[in-house]
């Protein structure tokens, strides 16, 4: 038994229920491998974990007490038995669920671990980890992008949207995206938006109509929910995607696909970085895929907030404030 610090929640809530505590950390089983971890991303799905709003509705949301996060990369320590995957010593990313990332060392499965190549940093691959293959397979698999599709991504400032941004705009896609403030819309231009809509000054879904024309956009990613997903609809093309791949602001209403206008054959979606990555080959190809646009500049991942994990509650309450723009990384 191997004990190490974390960040428990023992009942859903605010920031400040986040607990920094010692606790024990069983040796690696059949298939998993022991990581310690060198960085930590945060991902905004984490404050629905915490919260509890993710207990009604997402798959494997665990029950207190549990330890926090979803996204870490570090070295392997230990294998446990049957283990082919990866080997002692080797750095590795663990992208996404189960929940467990803000601890010191985790146990995880060895065939969800990614390899991390030595040129790039702890930090860096943290911020890119589940975010940047999240951008990924939504401009390259889900719905792919190019010159020709314009493209509408909320939340452009964010860490998400800022990988979708700059990999939409290296496609050759013109990219719309939503924030909400002018020094958010600076950022996201500076990352690839050609057309951020400050949407707490004017109403998106008629700006996206006047940029194309009346046309509506192509694809568009609502990592929203409840605020957005109406509006969204309302400015999706003829023959457009929308793909709902978050709920940052909740679920939204139900949607009655034969209310659908008859002018219309559009098609909707819940993009999901577990359909994508659940066969093994899709996994390493989507990471390699990410490190390589890493390494050509596609992403430029920026670290606004860089915090001791024990502080990981500021850096809840920064985010749940949209006071960040791009990542936020904690160190165990
Ligand atoms: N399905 C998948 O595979 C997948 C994978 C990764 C992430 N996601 C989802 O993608 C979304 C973005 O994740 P992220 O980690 O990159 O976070 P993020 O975009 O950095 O989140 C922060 C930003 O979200 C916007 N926002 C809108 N409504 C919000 C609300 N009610 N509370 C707080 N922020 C709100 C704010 O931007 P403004 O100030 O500009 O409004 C805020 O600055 C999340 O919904 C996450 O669950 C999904």
């Amino acid at each position: 038994m191997i004990r190490t610090w974390a960040m428990v929640v023992h009942r859903y809530g605010g920031p400040d229920v986040l607990r920094w505590e010692e606790i024990a950390v069983e040796a690696p089983g059949p298939g998993q491998a022991l990581v310690d971890n060198a960085a930590i991303g945060m991902n905004l799905s984490e404050i629905g974990f915490r919260s509890g709003t993710f207990h009604a509705h997402e798959f494997d949301a665990p029950k207190p007490p549990f330890v926090l996060g979803v996204e870490s990369v570090g070295t392997v320590r230990a294998v446990g038995p049957g283990v082919t995957e990866v080997a002692v010593g080797e750095r590795v990313g663990c992208p996404g669920l189960p929940n467990g990332a803000y601890a010191g060392c985790r146990v995880y499965p060895a065939d969800r671990l990614v390899p991390v190549p030595a040129d790039i940093a702890d930090e860096v691959a943290a911020a890119v980890m589940v975010k940047g293959m999240t951008a990924q397979y939504l401009c390259r698999r889900t719905c792919p992008v190019g010159p020709g599709t314009t493209l509408l991504i909320h939340a452009a400032a964010g860490a998400t949207g800022q990988f979708v941004c700059e990999l939409a705009d290296h496609l050759g896609a013109t990219v719309i995206g939503t924030v909400s403030s002018d020094a958010k819309a600076e950022y996201a231009r500076a990352h690839g938006c050609h057309h951020p809509i400050v949407y707490t000054r004017e109403n998106f879904a008629d700006r996206v109509l006047q940029i194309t024309a009346g046309r509506g956009a192509d694809v568009i990613y609502d990592s929203v929910g409840r605020d957005t997903f109406a509006d969204s609809l309302r400015c999706l093309s003829r023959f457009g995607t929308l793909g709902l791949f978050g709920v940052s602001s909740g679920l939204p209403e139900p949607l009655q696909l034969m209310g659908l206008h008859l002018l219309t054959e559009q098609k909707f979606c819940r993009p999901s970085f577990y359909a994508q990555t659940a066969q093994r080959q899709d996994l390493l190809a989507i990471a390699a895929h990410t490190f390589d646009d890493l390494r050509r500049g596609v992403f430029r991942p920026h670290i606004d907030l860089r915090l001791p994990l024990r502080d990981a509650a500021a850096g809840h309450r920064a985010v749940e404030a949209r006071r960040t723009t791009g990542a936020v990384v904690y160190l165990p």
